[in-house]
């Protein structure tokens, strides 16, 4: 057979696409595309966990993966009721839990085990055999709560009586930031937890409690509040103001998530400081399932990092 020029062209180009796009059928493949995975979220308590559900749902559109929302509405009867239902329709290659509380985990996962779906723990722990799940995807709790401690500690020079505005009790971000926090102030005996009550990580919430804690408790005895998330925070400096009091001068706020709305309040003066904790946390959980499936070994937890910090140009300057 005779080649003519173009011919010969053609065929040097086919060779070159036709690797190429195989190798991007490839890449789409390490990435999920195809697969369908149930996102079990706990709710939109605060803004974080909406931007949370936001970045999950943008980062499966973009790897092709068939995502199937369930939002349980802070409820874990619900978040039970959506496994097992994926589970009873068998179209989930995996599952993918934010889990509300720790406890109560144990039957739903032994269930998914034994049907061979893996489910991938993210943010939140559940408080269960570890052989249950695959992996967790997450920030350490005790951590932000010792970064938040220390940074009091330290502006403070170690004399503080705190007001703590709790997130959901039962849930690992609550408990845990509650454990590294009380852990670095005992090393301090001049400072301590006046008063602790929840808000349920929700703004409205936190701003009755801090209204109810300043309207039983003298505010001049009130040197701090460690919120459990950002929005507590702000509607406890609302209440604050209300009160006739500067935030973050006569009372200092810091607080954990590092969502826009804190850099906003740091700019006004009325935030100190926030321990940040990422949202992005999905593109790691679909890496996790396309391993587990691919047969690879994973580790128990897969961390998610974040610093302290006290400005917006600071937050600005390590993105
Ligand atoms: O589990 C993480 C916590 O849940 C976030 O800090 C809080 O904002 C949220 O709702």
């Amino acid at each position: 057979m005779r080649f003519t020029k173009l011919s010969l062209v053609l065929l040097i180009l086919l060779a070159l696409v036709v690797p190429a796009s195989y190798a991007q059928e490839n890449e789409n493949e390490d990435q999920g595309a195809g697969l369908t995975i149930g996102f079990s979220q706990i709710g939109s308590e605060s803004a974080w966990r909406t931007s949370f559900t936001e970045a999950v749902i943008a980062e499966a559109a973009e790897r092709g993966i068939n995502l199937l929302f369930s939002d349980a509405q802070q409820s874990q009867e619900n978040q039970i009721a959506a496994i097992r239902a994926w589970l009873a329709q068998g179209d989930v290659d995996a599952i993918i839990l934010a889990p509300v509380i720790e406890s109560g985990w144990d039957s739903v996962l032994q269930e998914a085990a034994d049907m061979g779906v893996p489910v991938i723990i993210v943010d939140r722990n559940v408080n269960a055999d570890e052989s249950l799940y695959v992996t967790r995807v997450s920030s350490d709790f005790v951590h932000e709560g010792r970064l938040a401690a220390a940074w009091l500690v330290q502006e403070t020079s170690g004399n503080c009586n705190v007001v703590e505005l709790y997130g959901t009790v039962g849930s690992a971000a609550a408990e845990d930031r509650h454990t590294g926090f009380a852990e670095v102030i005992a090393l301090f005996s001049n400072v301590q937890i006046i008063q602790s009550q929840t808000g349920n990580f929700v703004r409205t919430e936190g701003k009755q409690v801090m209204a109810s804690i300043l309207s039983s408790t003298d505010p001049s005895t009130i040197c701090a509040v460690f919120a459990h998330n950002d929005d507590m925070a702000i509607g406890a400096i609302e209440a604050i103001k209300e009160a006739g009091l500067v935030p973050a001068v006569d009372i200092l706020v810091v607080s954990v998530d590092a969502i826009p709305d804190i850099f906003d309040s740091m700019d006004a003066g009325e935030t100190n400081a926030t321990v940040e904790l990422s949202p992005f946390m999905g593109g790691p959980a679909f890496d996790a399932v396309v391993a587990y499936l691919n047969g690879e070994e994973l580790p128990k937890w897969i961390p998610v990092g974040g610093g302290l910090y006290t400005s917006r140009a600071d937050y600005d300057a390590d993105r």
